[in-house]
């Protein structure tokens, strides 16, 4: 990575998955960086070097920006915008009861920014927002400010994804700029110059409509191929060749077309949900991204029903659960496929033990009438089926004659196609996948 030739002092608003990331990015990147978080008592864990979420790499960074002291981290916002020339928003945007982005922790930052201009400041919204929420943003600022003082408002999306976030942010496809003058092009270009990525300017409409068309786009796929694998399963096909074949088209391309369970996370079933609204309120029918949605908890219900017509009853049968989170190398759960489906295997009657190598201290602050477990062998212990249900790596080489012996009947439901079936099967192993 070149170091950066000029260094920016940087506030970023929000110390959340992007927040953090960006903050501990950009500092690694020779700026100066405070991030601010009104929630005092992560700030004050942050500042110890307790990092809040799992990220590859992130705990280094962190550590290493405040030793250097590039990184700062304080609860008062006026410090932090005071003190900075490029304000960096990446608060939460939650879903409303009607699936719309709650922009209520936007608007309230950029009224606190606005009360603390004290000289020109370009404001960044990095956090997922709706087509237009730029123009609010600058609206509200300027209702607020004093008058006179000079500001900038652009929107610069994040598409990186959890567990690789810090690479991704350092090394990324694309780097996109909504902007609407020539002094914050300059400013956010030289401050992204050390990153080696195409750089794409546009309007801060269109850099807000790229974010939420982009994730809405990969969510499809998933529902695509899943709708396929059901297919498959009628048919005889084999979904996994189905999609490879599929994405040796260079138009289709081969990833995100991994059939299972379905998308979780915080943001694709967020960021659909928002988008079907966003299409709703411009008088647009999108019904494909309705289906999207449909068909992404349908998948769930489908893999349950699976596991049903193997062993019939689920009433008292002993399920053991690998994985909780919902994608591997993270311990976030949120939305996670695998929570909702040992919530419908629970409401069947079913005894489940859950493994996660990550998620189970998160995974144990809201899933009742569970017994966690320490590691894959104690889960399988007198288990009736095994249910995987986030691909992590250490999942892949078990000693499956262990696990065999162990159950009481080898039964292995993969929802992520992520086990070796043949090998499974010479085994003795009884094994269903999706759409394989
Ligand atoms: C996603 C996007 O990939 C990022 O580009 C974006 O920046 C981010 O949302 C965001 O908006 O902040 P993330 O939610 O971290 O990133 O996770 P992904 O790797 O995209 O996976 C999302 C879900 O889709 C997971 O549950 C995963 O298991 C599932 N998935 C993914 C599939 O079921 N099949 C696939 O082929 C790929």
């Amino acid at each position: 990575m070149v170091k950066a030739r000029k260094s920016f002092k940087i506030c970023v608003i929000g110390s959340g998955y992007v927040g953090l990331v960006a903050a501990a990015c950009f500092s690694k990147l020779g700026n100066r960086v405070i991030c601010v978080d009104k929630d005092r008592n992560k700030i004050s864990r942050v500042k110890k070097g307790v990092i809040p979420i799992y990220e590859s790499g992130l705990d280094k960074l962190v550590r290493d920006g405040v030793k250097k002291k590039h990184l700062f981290f304080t609860s008062s916002v006026s410090e932090g915008v005071q003190k900075s020339d490029i304000v960096f928003i990446s608060v939460g945007t939650p879903s409303r009861d009607n699936g719309e982005a709650d922009l209520s922790a936007i608007e309230n930052v950029a009224r606190y920014i606005a009360g603390h201009l004290n000289s020109y400041k370009l404001i960044v919204e990095k956090s997922t927002v709706p087509v237009q929420t730029g123009k609010k943003i600058r609206e509200t600022i300027k209702r607020y400010s004093k008058k006179g003082v000079e500001f900038d408002v652009a929107s610069n999306p994040e598409f990186l994804r959890e567990g690789r976030a810090v690479n991704d942010f350092l090394s990324p496809d694309r780097i996109v700029l909504g902007v609407e003058s020539k002094r914050a092009e300059n400013i956010l270009k030289a401050l992204y110059k050390p990153v080696k990525a195409p750089v794409l300017v546009t309007d801060i409409n269109t850099a807000e409509l790229i974010k939420h068309a982009s994730n809405s786009f990969l969510a499809a796929k998933i529902s695509f191929i899943n709708s396929v694998s059901l297919i498959c399963e009628e048919t005889g096909a084999d979904i996994e060749k189905v999609a490879l074949g599929m994405g040796m088209d260079k138009r289709i391309g081969r990833s995100f077309l991994d059939a299972g369970i379905g998308f979780g996370g915080s943001c694709f079933p967020k960021d659909v949900s928002a988008f079907i609204q966003i299409a709703k309120k411009s008088g647009v029918e999108f019904k494909i991204l309705e289906e999207v949605k449909k068909t992404n908890s349908l998948q769930r219900r489908h893999f349950v029903e699976k596991i049903k017509e193997e062993l019939w009853i689920l009433r008292d049968k002993k399920i053991g659960v690998l994985g909780v989170s919902f994608k591997p190398d993270t311990d976030d759960i949120r939305e996670s496929p695998a929570v909702d489906i040992i919530n419908m295997l629970l409401s069947e009657g079913a005894k489940i033990k859950v493994y996660d190598p990550k998620a189970l201290p998160k995974a144990k602050k809201i899933l009742k009438g569970v017994t966690f477990c320490k590691n894959v062998y104690s889960t399988a212990k007198d288990a009736d089926c095994i249910a995987l249900l986030t691909e992590w790596e250490e999942f892949r080489n078990l000693d499956f004659k262990r696990l065999k012996l162990l159950m009481k009947y080898p039964f292995l439901a993969d929802g992520r196609n992520f086990l070796n079936k043949d090998f499974l099967e010479s085994l003795g192993f009884k094994y269903t996948g999706v759409g394989r």
